[in-house]
């Protein structure tokens, strides 16, 4: 069918025709495909579009977030609500789901960590490999989202992840490969971010040699919204098609660049080969109706299994028929089940905390907000929570992160719960001696007050029956299951990247390497409040009878308490004695979600895989095995294993550790020296420490003129006092937005956006040769760039004209000349 388009719809065809569809070719029956985020629940937008989840979107079940279902350590959970997630798509006539996220959380503070699986790669890949498996058995499209190394919301399309190959391999893509070998998703989206000073949607390093050429990914590969650079360098790369839509701007640079020889019509030919493969692979329009009641309850289910009961002094929990709870704060009325940003879901029903415990076997005996959302501190509220709780035999108290705490956009600055949720509890445990916490965050927090409480559940993004979920817990209708899938820092400095993070200038530099998560913790010795993989139930496993071969580890779980109950025993991984490469003490390689009654036992194989025992190996460009002895570990968690073996593994000798990297070798890795960090990537820094201000070099190389790669923050240093003032006033948006306690993604998109972007999304109405023209007045060059922008104005209309008609012209006719 290649053959029969011409140059001009060839290239059309790798950019988008609206904000979430792709171009379609009606003489030759290429349809359209519709996109639609996101990896909790579709969005599918029928009136104005956007993609950062302001505009409305038509109901559909709002499932627990990523980081929620990552909890469960249950493949098959996320299997399912991968089926029900393709299953509304098709309801809603949506062909491609752009999810799951699989982003690896490198520190806690990300804004958008809610909507990624894990810390660990592993966990991370088979979780989504999961979701993309049920998506794609209803015959849509999964996208697997943001490849790669796409770590921070601070000027998030602004930003270079400066990261060494090493690490990036064995932490940064690892995910992605297992859900590209394991799940084969038919499409992926690319991040925002530079890898190593090369836009990620215009890498051939990663997109040809390692996602195509070792991981057989044979899919299309979508540009992040506003996230494509260089359309045709895209293109040569193995960036398929650039999103939303750039109108027919990058159309004609394409069909320029094949004109002048600079693009090869092979490397078109195959981009275009990749698009009609996805509008061919997913399945025609068909009707479908969905059960919303059935998927409510799957939705319950799945926030069930995935609570992680964190503290359970004394048994207090479960509440038995006709306690009486005092319920408490915010959160048991206003419930926050999911984040904000590209992936809010418009739900088909929510139920509240207190609605849950309502139509639950508890007494409840009144209810106090507490506290107001948005952290201010309300000595009435206070006052009114304390005399609620009178003589209730046990204070439920609902804290958690607010909607402007973490979203996508938005990192969070510190770890900490507002003051005035502290305060309370701090109230309440001088009243009464039986206090319960819920907490409803997508991520960690840090737990100084964690002695005030009995009992600490975090319940994470719930989804819109979380709630329910809760309840469910806090009565003993369900034993908890959930684990852990990242590390509860004691204190946010414990993190290994923390000195390097977030970069505020360009070049985000991953100094920490390997060290994220348990990976430095375990490694370098430092205290958790919460190991990585730790969770309580309301029974006991023990483990028994460790065998390990070359094929894999075998051992009982025995569910030795009163009651039926899921464990999910976890295999690490970790070298027995001296190594050749730096490495983390351990690594998570298997767990398997085992479901037993009182008594029963079972016996579990965790089989070796591909994953288990190899590192990549820099000097050689390959995976290695290096042989010698391997501790093999089974554990509750992270920081306990009570079975351990030494497995003598057939690999190869890769020689000594390297002498110029000691803070690698030693796990210390916050303070990291320039010339080391250099030897590990294996080059020199070309910049400090990331933490500059932002102010770049322009497109001409001129030192502070702003190029189109800069962020429109970056006005603040402009040459042009306009540009100043606008900077000023976005920032002045900005920090009112957040005064009134509902930050504006529109904004801090804005105000982290490149002025390349403009172009990107604006469907034609302001061209590249405009953007060139916009930064001539920033940079203070005000006449030029006024004029220029008129005539860019007048050309690009007369441009996008011609090619719209010429696209729309009979076939035969269609010439495909370059066009100005
Ligand atoms: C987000 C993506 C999302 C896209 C479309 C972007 O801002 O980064 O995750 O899929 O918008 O809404």
């Amino acid at each position: 069918m290649s053959d029969e388009l011409t140059l001009l719809e060839k290239a059309a065809l790798l950019s988008g025709a609206s904000v979430w569809e792709t171009r379609a070719v009606p003489r030759l029956g290429i349809r359209s495909l519709t996109m639609s985020d996101g990896p909790h629940g579709i969005r599918k937008q029928t009136g104005s579009s956007d993609h950062l989840g302001i505009n409305a979107s038509r109901p559909a079940t709002c499932f627990p977030t990523s980081a929620t279902v990552a909890n469960s350590w249950d493949v098959d959970l996320a299997e399912q609500v991968g089926r029900a997630l393709g299953a509304e798509a098709v309801w809603l006539g949506v062909d491609v789901v752009l999810g799951p996220g699989l982003n690896i959380k490198r520190s806690p503070l990300c804004g958008r960590n809610f909507e990624y699986f894990s810390e660990d790669p592993y966990l991370s890949g088979v979780m989504a490999a999961g979701y993309v498996r049920g998506i794609q058995s209803q015959g849509v499209a999964a996208c697997p989202k943001h490849f790669a190394a796409n770590s921070q919301e601070l000027r998030r399309m602004a930003s270079d992840s400066v990261v060494d190959e090493r690490t990036l391999r064995e932490l940064y893509l690892t995910a992605f490969e297992i859900v590209v070998r394991e799940a084969r998703p038919l499409a992926l989206m690319t991040a925002y971010n530079k890898v190593n000073g090369v836009y990620a949607h215009e890498h051939p390093h990663l997109l040809l040699d390692v996602l195509r050429g070792e991981w057989g990914f044979d899919g299309a590969v979508v540009s992040d919204w506003g996230g494509s650079n260089d359309a045709v360098d895209a293109v040569r790369a193995g960036g398929t098609v650039e999103m939303p839509s750039p109108g027919l701007d990058s159309a004609r640079q394409v069909v320029d660049a094949v004109h002048a020889g600079r693009l090869t019509e092979a490397d078109l030919d195959a981009r275009v080969a990749e698009v009609l493969a996805l509008a061919e692979r997913v399945g025609p329009a068909r009707e479908l109706v969905v059960d919303v009641d059935a998927h409510h309850e799957l939705a319950r289910r799945v926030a069930q299994g995935s609570q992680v009961l964190l503290k359970n002094e004394g048994g207090v929990l479960p509440l038995g028929p006709g306690t009486r709870v005092a319920v408490l704060g915010d959160f048991a009325q206003t419930p926050r089940y999911q984040g904000a940003g590209s992936s809010l879901v418009n739900p088909t029903r929510l139920t509240t905390a207190l609605e849950a415990l309502q139509a639950s076997h508890l007494e409840v005996v009144g209810y106090a907000q507490g506290f107001a959302r948005g952290g201010g501190r309300e000595p009435g509220l206070l006052r009114e929570a304390v005399e609620t709780v009178g003589d209730a035999d046990v204070a439920l108290v609902y804290l958690g992160l607010d909607e402007t705490a973490e979203s996508e956009g938005n990192d969070r600055e510190h770890l900490r719960l507002a003051d005035a949720q502290v305060e309370l509890l701090a109230a309440v445990r001088k009243v009464t001696d039986r206090v319960v916490v819920v907490l409803s965050a997508g991520s960690v927090v840090e737990v100084p007050w964690l002695g005030d409480v009995d009992a600490l559940l975090h319940g994470y993004l719930g989804g819109q029956a979380g709630a329910e979920a809760t309840a469910d817990v806090l009565t003993g209708a369900v034993n908890p299951s959930g684990r852990l899938a990242e590390t509860y820092p004691v204190r946010l400095e414990d993190t290994a990247c923390h000195p390097y993070y977030p970069a505020t200038g360009e070049v985000a530099e991953y100094r920490e390497g390997l060290y994220v998560g348990y990976r430095h913790t375990e490694t370098a010795g430092v205290a958790t409040a919460f190991p990585f993989g730790f969770g309580l139930g309301y029974t006991t496993f023990e483990y028994a009878d460790l065998v390990v071969d070359e094929h894999g580890a075998t051992f009982t779980v025995r569910n030795t308490g009163a009651v039926a109950g899921a464990d999910v025993p976890q295999l690490y991984v970790g070298r027995r004695g001296p190594s050749g490469v730096h490495r983390a003490a351990r690594e998570l390689k298997g767990f398997r979600k085992v479901h037993l009654e009182p008594g029963q036992e079972a016996s579990v194989t965790i089989p070796f895989d591909r994953y288990t025992f190899r590192h990549f190996d820099v000097a050689t460009g390959g995976w290695r095995v290096e042989g010698g002895p391997f501790e093999v570990s089974v554990g509750h968690h992270v920081a306990d294993r009570p079975l351990v073996a030494v497995l003598d593994v057939d690999g190869e000798d890769v020689g000594e550790p390297r002498t110029d990297l000691p803070s690698y070798e030693a796990a210390a890795v916050t303070d990291v020296p320039d010339g080391e960090f250099a030897a590990l990537l294996g080059r020199t820094l070309a910049t400090g420490t990331g933490t500059g201000t932002g102010t770049g070099t322009g497109a001409a190389g001129v030192a502070g003129s702003l190029g189109a790669n800069d962020p429109l923050r970056a006005m603040h240093g402009a040459r042009s006092p306009l540009a100043r003032l606008a900077a000023r006033v976005l920032a002045a948006l900005i920090a009112r937005s957040r005064r009134r306690g509902k930050p504006d993604l529109n904004l801090f998109f804005l105000y982290n956006m490149p002025f390349r972007a403009i172009a990107k999304m604006t469907n034609g109405a302001f061209t590249t040769e405009m953007v060139d023209a916009l930064l001539d007045v920033v940079n203070g060059r005000f006449f030029r760039g006024v004029g220029g922008l008129v005539a860019g104005y007048v050309r690009g209309r007369r441009s996008a004209r011609r090619l719209a008609a010429e696209l729309t012209r009979p076939a035969g006719t269609a010439g495909a000349g370059a066009v100005r």
